[in-house]
């Protein structure tokens, strides 16, 4: 029997919009899914540019304005892969217009259009879901499946840390990324966002208060003057403009599991790429991951016998494991596309039952809510209470 189609609608068409494109193009290619992705409309502000991916990515159609693309009739799914400072402001206009939402993160830049977006989706009962998609690592839910399953004891420490050095020349302009009209804050929000959410998934806990601190150590760089060649194209003009944004934030955490945590996020530590490490320490082992190394963990465990006690190397790769009987036999590794894959596949799960998506807006929510305490900290100086 033919499956239902349903149409995707993707905003937004560079790093995050290629990345989307690909995982729907690809999810049924792997995984048997009940309904059929169709790459319905791209859209972007940029007409040549929106059309040369709707092109290369295997959309029907490109779009320019995104208020008539969600205005359409026949479009099902929102997907929102644009600057930060227009999650809110689409997503609650798609669901308005009756469309399940999938957004990037973060969910919005302020705590308070975070939680409208959330309590819009739930008075809607559409289909919502936050783009984390570390979670979809197969090391990561695996990772999460075992503390749940108890093989670490109690949590006690989370200690993560994602460092990046893109902006290390202070030539480089000011890209939207470091203005905070429109990212909402820099490192922080880019990448401890992700360790947030990746501390929540493997511990299975909420943070109970936090304690921060922030520097931009690079106060000015030259304003853009033109984005043109691709994600690292970026051309710098003479003026100067203001950086208003970390460029790095870290902070100390309790979590409502009685759990430590310490968190780490900076793009200015010359040598490390896309460093997302972090461990974990329980009571009767540790686990420790590197998102360069994605396909593999580390496991220490406390009962091990005297004498071969020691951190093993783990492949995240037996079929056995989260998503990866859908791929290749052991070993034979996946990327940082497929995590995409996964993700995309479990949304349209999600769509085709009419089921609720994990991670919701819910949690998007709550991943603002504890990126707002610490800022609020960095300010104050004082321990902050994320509301829940
Ligand atoms: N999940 C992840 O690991 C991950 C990684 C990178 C980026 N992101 C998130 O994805 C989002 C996009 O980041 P990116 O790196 O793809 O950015 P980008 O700068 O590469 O692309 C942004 C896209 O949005 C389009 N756009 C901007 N304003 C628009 C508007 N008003 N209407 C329509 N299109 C508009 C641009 O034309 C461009 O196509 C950000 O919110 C970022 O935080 C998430």
């Amino acid at each position: 029997m033919a499956k239902r189609k349903v149409n995707i609608a993707l905003i937004g068409y560079q790093f995050m919009g290629k990345a989307h494109s690909n995982a729907y193009r690809q999810v049924s290619r792997f995984f048997d899914i009940d309904v059929e992705p169709v790459l319905k409309v791209i859209c972007g502000r940029n007409e040549t540019k929106v059309q040369a991916a709707m092109q290369q990515f295997g959309w029907e159609e490109y779009a320019t304005d995104w208020q008539e693309v969600i205005a359409r009739k026949d479009i099902d799914i929102v997907d929102i892969g644009t600057p930060n400072n227009t999650h809110a402001l689409i997503t609650q206009a798609a669901l308005r217009a009756g469309k399940h939402v999938l957004c990037e993160k973060p969910l919005a830049i302020s705590v308070e259009d975070a939680k409208a977006s959330y309590d819009l989706a739930v008075s809607t009962g559409l289909v919502n879901g936050i783009c984390h998609n570390y979670r979809f690592a197969p090391a990561i839910a695996y990772a999460s499946q075992l503390v749940s399953e108890g093989k670490l004891g109690k949590i006690r420490h989370f200690r993560g840390q994602y460092l990046q050095d893109w902006i290390i020349d202070p030539e480089v302009p000011l890209v939207w990324r470091l203005d905070k009209s429109i990212a909402g804050s820099g490192s922080h929000g880019d990448l401890n966002a992700h360790l947030i959410d990746t501390a929540r998934f493997v511990m299975h806990t909420e943070f109970k208060s936090v304690s921060g601190l922030s520097e931009t150590f690079i106060k000015e760089r030259p304003l853009l003057a033109d984005t043109s060649g691709g994600l690292a194209g970026f051309k710098a003009s003479s003026e100067k403009g203001a950086v208003t944004v970390d460029d790095v934030t870290a902070f100390l955490a309790r979590f409502d599991n009685g759990a430590t945590g310490t968190f780490e996020a900076t793009r200015l530590a010359p040598g490390r790429k896309n460093y997302n490490y972090w461990e974990i320490n329980g009571e009767k082992g540790s686990i420790v991951y590197n998102q360069e190394r994605m396909n593999e963990f580390q496991l220490y465990l406390t009962d091990d016998p005297d004498g071969i006690q020691g951190f093993r190397n783990v492949q995240a790769t037996q079929s056995f494991m989260p998503y990866m009987s859908a791929y290749w036999p052991v070993a034979h590794i996946i990327g940082y596309e497929h995590t995409f894959i996964n993700m995309i596949k479990v949304f349209l799960d999600a769509v085709a039952e009419n089921k609720p998506f994990s991670p919701s807006f819910l949690d998007g929510y709550r991943n603002q809510a504890v990126l707002d305490a610490v800022d609020r900290s960095c300010i104050s100086g004082d321990w902050t209470i994320p509301p829940h």
